[in-house]
């Protein structure tokens, strides 16, 4: 990549890497390779998987958690499970907005919280959250971390989620300071004084989005996003929008890893082995599933593109014994 300006956007070094890219293209492989290849220069890396399926366990035989673990020299991985990161999250995020606020405002704050929560995706912004926290990891920490992310729909909506949420507890800021100086006025009338609970859960809301936009900043100036794709029709114009999309969050674009090449030079050779694995797995999907009937469809050496090709594969369907 000489001569590319690639991971030089910003004048920081890169603390943040994150993949990105369509379902199976291999970002969880890459990233993983990426974190390995970053601890073995010596600089203390955490991995950090959204991956569900478990496989940055797997790729790196080491049992991980929801908390980083030791996986190796300088290495360090965790797993989030998003779907209970989700859960928890907005049961803190109710808790607070309860504890926040008078009944007057309830409704007012429920309307809030609906749109927090639902607009850019529970998931995403528990996601967030979580990511924002594991930046502030860095650099004491861990001189680097490599983000695992969701396919890229979803982690761009992630990324430009900050300015959402500092919004929104600005809103909350300004709605409480009213409310405040109406209590205010009336203690002061009724003679009651109390320290208020509800501001030091605006503090912390506060802290979140003053969290949030660090990480904003730090999105801009610190990391760098590498879009996975495979030499397909799709996943390039998948990256195209990608890119598009990032241009608009200003979060630099790193090298594009283009996945799963054949290699030319030995191309015989990878067929064989290719097929021989293929065969194994066959065989295990001929046994687990042998309740039902398989449409075995071999891969074309061409995309299958317009009508001919179409025609093409659709009578070879026709033969197939189901
Ligand atoms: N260069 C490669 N050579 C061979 N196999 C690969 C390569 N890259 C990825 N794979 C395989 O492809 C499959 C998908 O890869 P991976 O899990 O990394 O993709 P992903 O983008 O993380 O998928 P998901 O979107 O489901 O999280 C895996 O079985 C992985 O081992
Ligand atoms: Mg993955």
């Amino acid at each position: 990549m000489a001569g590319k300006q690639h991971e030089h956007h910003h004048d920081e070094p890169t603390r943040f890497y994150l993949f990105g890219g369509k379902g199976g293209v291999g970002k969880t492989t890459l990233a993983a390779a990426n974190a390995l290849r970053l601890a073995a220069t010596g600089q203390r890396t955490l991995l950090v998987s959204t991956d569900p399926a478990h496989s940055v366990s797997d790729l790196l035989e080491t049992r991980l958690t929801a908390e980083p673990t030791a996986a190796g020299d300088n290495l360090w991985a965790m797993e989030i499970d998003p779907e209970a990161d989700a859960k928890a999250y907005v049961e803190g995020i109710r808790e607070d907005a309860e504890a926040a606020v008078s009944k007057a405002v309830l409704p007012a704050l429920d309307r809030h919280l609906k749109l927090a929560v639902q607009a850019p995706g529970t998931a995403e912004s528990a996601l967030f959250d979580r990511f924002t926290r594991i930046m502030t990891w860095c650099p004491d920490h861990y001189d680097q971390v490599v983000f695992d992310t969701a396919p890229s729909g979803h982690t761009l909506r992630l990324l430009t989620l900050p300015s959402m949420l500092g919004a929104w507890v600005e809103g909350l800021q300004q709605q409480r300071a009213k409310v405040n100086k109406l209590q205010g006025m009336w203690r002061t009338m009724a003679g009651v004084s109390e320290p208020d609970r509800e501001d030091r859960v605006l503090a912390r809301l506060r802290q979140r989005a003053e969290r949030f936009a660090e990480s904003r900043k730090r999105l801009h100036a610190e990391s760098v996003f590498h879009p996975v794709l495979q030499a397909e029709r799709l996943p390039i114009e998948e990256t195209a929008r990608v890119i598009e999309q990032l241009r608009d969050t200003q979060i630099p674009v790193g090298a594009l890893y283009v996945n799963r090449l054949w290699p030319a030079d030995e191309a015989s050779a990878f067929v064989t082995e290719r097929v021989a694995q293929q065969n194994e797995y066959l065989a295990e999907i001929r046994e687990r599933f042998s309740d039902f009937a398989l449409v075995e469809v071999a891969q074309s050496a061409r995309d299958i593109v317009g009508r001919e090709q179409l025609n093409a594969l659709a009578e070879r369907l026709a033969t197939t014994p189901a």
